[in-house]
């Protein structure tokens, strides 16, 4: 038996904010991040097609990059004196992140971070509001997921929280809003993209719902990515939905080793989430392989690579992405990505025991230990091929 949710209504395309002025309601509370949605006029169009509907709006500016706990209070505090009954987060994964988090305060004060870390523990929400997600970035698919990722900025501790009550109940994938993004980060976050749908694909809770969009995403993303980091505007708009086919397969097939080894390794070295995905990603398909390579040779020949054997197949598609970190110019391993190898070695022991007990191994096509997880974090840092 297996659930799927993806929220109600999906508006995408160009201008597609403009929906907005067809919503029923009240009162609408706007997370954004920085000034930059300001300067370029989309706040003043959002709230102006908000107006429209009748629904005046309240704006929260001043989401940092990983949201914190004490930013997600400020929110709630504002939201328990401004009563909205629809709560917009807008950007990328960071604002829409807080806004899920402070919608879930808003409605339930007395609830925890302990205990909403706690998997597909939360009450029913949409009590008070519901949400929204416009989506400005084209990787982590927030708009169309059940999970917020908050930072106890004192701490240091991060609050994963995966419930299926946090997918929006609209997504807008407004594709003008994302011709601004810089080559750099259409490569780290496209990248993303690919991981999240290969992941879903090759996921243990895999349907044939989450294939079918985790398939189109990859084959979109193959087709698109190199083009849009070379600003093809066609191909910037085309990313956008890719991204939102893949959010839709991650949030309900969940993702695997990749994404375990890139969440231990993303603060510590200070590397971007896509691109530790980009460097894991080969040398994880390498050791998945081994032992579940079909669905591995599924995507490969659905994306015509070259191959006669699954194993020639499961090269192909290997190379293919080596190609594309390549051409965007994204390093390889660890080491080329400049991690200092004495702090690499020292961590590694529980890099790869906090990697193996990361909520995404569970569902990884092959299970791992320990000590293979050490393996295979050296394989990605000294670009070793992968053997066990
Ligand atoms: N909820 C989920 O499903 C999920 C999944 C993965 C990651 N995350 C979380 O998402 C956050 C990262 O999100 P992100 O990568 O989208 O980055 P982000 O929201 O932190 O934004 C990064 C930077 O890009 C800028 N930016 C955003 N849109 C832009 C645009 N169109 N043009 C120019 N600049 C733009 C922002 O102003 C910011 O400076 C992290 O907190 C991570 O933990 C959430
Ligand atoms: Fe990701």
């Amino acid at each position: 038996m297996a659930r799927f949710t993806i929220p109600r209504d999906t508006y995408m395309g160009d201008d597609a904010i403009s929906n907005l002025k067809d919503i029923t309601g009240k009162k609408a509370y706007i997370v954004i991040g920085s000034n930059r949605l300001v300067k370029d006029g989309t706040l003043a169009k959002v709230e102006g097609y908000l107006k429209q509907a009748g629904i005046e709006s309240k704006v929260f500016i001043g989401v940092e990059a990983d949201p914190s706990v004490n930013t997600v209070n400020k929110g709630v505090a504002e939201m328990n004196e401004y009563n909205p009954d629809w709560i917009i987060g807008i950007g990328g994964g960071s604002p829409i992140d807080a806004a899920k988090a402070m919608w879930l305060f808003y409605e339930y004060p007395e609830f925890t971070f302990e205990e909403a870390i706690k998997p597909f523990n939360l009450p029913p929400l949409r009590q008070k509001a519901r949400f929204i997600g416009i989506t400005t970035t084209s990787g982590t698919a927030t708009e169309v997921t059940s999970f917020s990722v908050i930072t106890d900025n004192e701490t240091g501790i991060k609050y994963p929280i995966a419930d299926f009550n946090l997918t929006p109940d609209i997504a807008i994938v407004d594709t003008n809003l994302v011709l601004s993004l810089t080559p750099n980060v259409v490569a780290n976050t496209g990248l993303d993209v690919l991981t999240h749908a290969i992941e879903a694909y090759v996921s243990t809770m895999a349907t044939p719902l989450t294939d079918a969009l985790a398939m189109k995403a990859i084959e979109m993303t193959v087709e698109n990515l190199e083009k849009s980091y070379a600003e093809d505007v066609t191909a910037r708009k085309n990313m956008h939905i890719a991204q939102n086919l893949a959010g839709m397969a991650f949030s309900n097939a969940i993702l695997g080793i990749v994404h375990s080894m890139a969440h231990k390794t993303g603060d510590i070295f200070s590397i971007p989430h896509g691109l530790a995905n980009a460097i894991y990603l080969t040398y994880a398909i390498e050791y998945n392989a081994k032992t579940a390579p079909a669905k591995y040779v599924e995507i490969a020949k659905q994306l015509h690579l070259q191959g006669d054997t699954d194993q020639q197949l499961v090269t192909s598609l290997i190379d293919l992405i080596k190609n594309m970190r390549k051409d965007m110019n994204i390093p390889a391993t660890l080491k080329e990505f400049g991690v200092n190898e004495a702090e690499f070695l020292k961590r590694l022991p529980s890099l790869a025991s906090t990697a193996v007990a990361d909520p995404c191994t569970g569902t990884n096509p092959r299970t791992i230990e320990n000590s293979t997880m050490e393996k295979l974090y050296m394989a990605a840092y000294y670009g070793e091929t992968v053997k066990f």
